[in-house]
């Protein structure tokens, strides 16, 4: 790494080594080299082995002469990480960068090599390197700005007596500031749902969004048409906060003025995207199929899976749905199906392991997403103006699906259920039923999501703001 003692500024990214962290720090790494400055990104072994098997990656960042990835040692280890358990043993092992972190910061002991430092909201040891080391860390946190207020908040929500919860979920959240009314304890992210308050995952998380105080200042990726009254809430605790979301649709602006495809088709996926959905939605009808997709972590049972796939067949509507081979448990032996299901899935729907997901919800022929409601799908579905039916899984998707029916009106929220009628009905009340009054105002949110990143909007302010904040470090 260079010495600072001349520009330009040297920004090292440090993510949460999963697909849905690395997506929304991968765009904004971007969004920064575009501006001139140097990035180096933080990764582990066996997710830089992912990355370099997708050509795509490799093509996109060598084209931008300050960026380099960095390897993290070994023992951070990103086995696949797809339960709580695995994502705190990810975190347990992400502690034992610390030192390394602090010797890529100063050289021998004196120089400084690094303007600032970007990290998860997630890792307060980054927080503790800037301390020691005098480099400024800036937190950014991926997900929604409601699930960090509501994190914020847990301390109100248990002094209230409102976690943990008895038995009915339906019961209201009355000690947020903000979302009094609306919310439901089922509503809360998942963690909060834990009946031992020691539960290691619910206290990491509380605890790490505690610590955001302490960071030099805060990125959420998303922006103040969409999440503005709650902005204002988190903005009495921390008071600088970039709005620069959804942080995808910058580059998508960039690629206009480009007028290349290139940094749209770009990916940074961990797994290989089948292009030959893009091919089949090609053939079918204007907003006739429903997108179906659980983003990178979630994990549905057999039964379930079958609950869907009945579910979307029954509904007679088409549907993309991906499927990733490690995404579904108890599948041994139990591969006989229905003639119904083969036959209707043959005429209507078309599966596939990974998918261009920008591309696939920016096409056309989509009318509607089944999502798990994770953060970066529900940007990327709001900024295509693409209602969905939210079926949350875990962290802050049980929040971010209350937003999107009650609040935001995109949608419709199922969660807690997993039955085929619902979800049949759901499809329906979509793509039929309810179409109209959805499409009015998804096409008004995609509208407002695109005025904030051209030209003028505050999403756009914001990220020339931190840009240029990032230069005046490193003067
Ligand atoms: C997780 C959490 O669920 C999410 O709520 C949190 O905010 C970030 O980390 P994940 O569950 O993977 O992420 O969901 P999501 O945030 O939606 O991210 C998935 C990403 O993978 C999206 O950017 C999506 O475009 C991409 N994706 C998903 C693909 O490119 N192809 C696919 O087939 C599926």
């Amino acid at each position: 790494m260079a010495d600072l003692t001349s520009s330009p500024a040297h920004v090292l990214i440090f993510p949460f080594p999963v697909q849905g962290h690395m997506n929304s720090m991968f765009k904004l790494t971007e969004l920064l080299c575009l501006s001139g400055i140097h990035v180096t990104y933080l990764v582990t072994v066996q997710n830089h082995t992912r990355l370099l098997q997708n050509t795509d990656v490799v093509s996109k960042y060598t084209k931008y002469p300050g960026f380099c990835f960095q390897m993290l040692p070994e023992s951070v280890s990103a086995g696949n990480a797809l339960s709580i358990d695995m994502i705190l043993n990810y975190y347990e092992s992400l502690k034992t960068a610390k030192t390394f972190l602090r010797d890529l910061l100063i050289r021998e002991g004196k120089t400084k090599t690094v303007t600032c430092l970007i990290t998860d909201g997630l890792m307060k040891f980054t927080l503790d390197v800037g301390e020691e080391t005098g480099v400024p860390v800036i937190y950014f946190r991926t997900a929604s700005a409601c699930s960090f207020w509501a994190y914020f908040c847990a301390d109100r929500v248990i002094e209230a007596g409102e976690c943990p919860f008895k038995d009915d979920m339906d019961l209201p959240i009355r000690s947020i500031p903000g979302m009094e009314g609306f919310l439901r304890q089922r509503d809360l992210p998942s963690m909060f749902r834990a009946h031992d308050l020691n539960y290691s995952a619910f206290k990491m998380v509380v605890t790490e969004t505690h610590q955001t105080v302490r960071a030099h200042a805060l990125i959420l990726n998303t922006f103040e048409d969409l999440e503005g009254s709650t902005l204002s809430q988190i903005r009495t605790q921390i008071p600088t906060i970039y709005t620069i979301g959804p942080l995808h649709a910058h580059l998508r602006v960039q690629a206009q003025l480009e007028t290349t495809s290139s940094v749209l088709a770009s990916s940074n996926s961990l797994w290989k995207e089948d292009r030959s959905c893009i091919k089949w939605l090609e053939d079918q009808p204007l907003k006739s199929v429903v997108y179906v997709s659980f983003g990178s972590l979630a994990i549905v049972t057999k039964e379930q899976l079958m609950e869907f796939w009945h579910g979307l067949v029954n509904s007679g509507y088409r549907f993309l749905w991906v499927i990733r081979p490690d995404s579904v448990t108890d599948m041994e032996g139990g591969r006989e199906f229905s003639v119904e299901l083969e036959e209707g899935t043959k005429a209507r729907g078309y599966m596939v392991k990974w998918a261009p997901q920008e591309e696939v919800l920016a096409h056309p022929a989509i009318g509607g997403f089944l999502t798990h409601s994770g953060w970066n799908s529900t940007l990327e579905s709001i900024h295509e103006g693409v209602p969905m039916i939210c079926w949350p899984q875990s962290a802050d998707q049980q929040i971010n699906s209350r937003f999107v029916e009650e609040i935001w009106k995109l949608g419709l929220d199922i969660k807690d259920t997993c039955n085929r009628v619902i979800i049949e009905k759901a499809v329906r009340d979509l793509m039929e039923g309810r179409k109209e009054e959805f499409a009015i105002s998804a096409k008004e949110m995609a509208a407002l999501a695109r005025k904030a990143v051209n030209d003028g909007g505050a999403s756009r302010c914001n990220l020339n703001k931190l840009i240029e904040d990032i230069q005046l470090m490193n003067v």
